[in-house]
């Protein structure tokens, strides 16, 4: 190559493409545009979902009275939970019929009846030795065992015992009657 074409060849024209500057403007706007909104929206998301990604505790006991006070003939008990649903977060109150069974073990029903969901007491001059329901007339045995109007036998909690002292758990269904 002489001294001519390496001149021609110095001054020819590229043929790589260069970024025009609208085109680099608009990639870097672009670009910090999504990265302001990415940082913006993202909180927001996580957010909304945290409450339903966080695990919810399980199975937990409530200590509700004395092993020694717990006596055959059922007695109502009342205690309160903590429950968190999302970001809703409150301390309802509930309603336990403890008693001793024929093993001599302690169960506690759930005073809330299997027909429409009223709420049942213990015995009384209509019902003697019977829960019943002031709302249809449904009946159930001291186990909780359905034997009139109700389909279902009334749900049972679970208990734990510790240190003479009874704790309920969540209900489950009845596995008495
Ligand atoms: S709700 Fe109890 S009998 Fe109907």
């Amino acid at each position: 190559m002489d001294h001519n074409e390496q001149q021609d060849t110095a001054h020819a024209p590229s043929k790589r493409k260069e970024m025009t500057r609208r085109q680099f403007l608009s990639y870097t706007l672009g670009g910090a545009g999504a990265f302001m909104a990415g940082g913006a929206i993202l909180p927001m998301i996580r957010f909304a979902v945290d409450p339903i990604l966080q695990k919810k505790e399980k199975g937990n006991f409530i200590k509700v009275i004395e092993e020694t006070k717990v006596t055959n003939e059922p007695q109502e008990v009342k205690f309160k939970i903590h429950q968190v649903d999302g970001w809703y977060e409150s301390d309802p109150k509930l309603i336990a019929w403890i008693a001793k069974g024929d093993d001599g073990k302690v169960f506690a029903l759930s005073p809330i009846c299997k027909h429409l969901g009223c709420t049942v007491s213990w015995s009384g001059e209509e019902a003697p030795n019977l829960y019943h329901c002031p709302c249809h007339g449904a009946r159930y045995d001291k186990n909780g065992k359905h034997l009139k109007v109700a389909p279902k036998s009334l749900d049972e909690y679970e208990v734990k015992m510790d240190n003479g002292w009874v704790y309920l758990g969540p209900l489950e269904p009845n596995s008495r009657g």
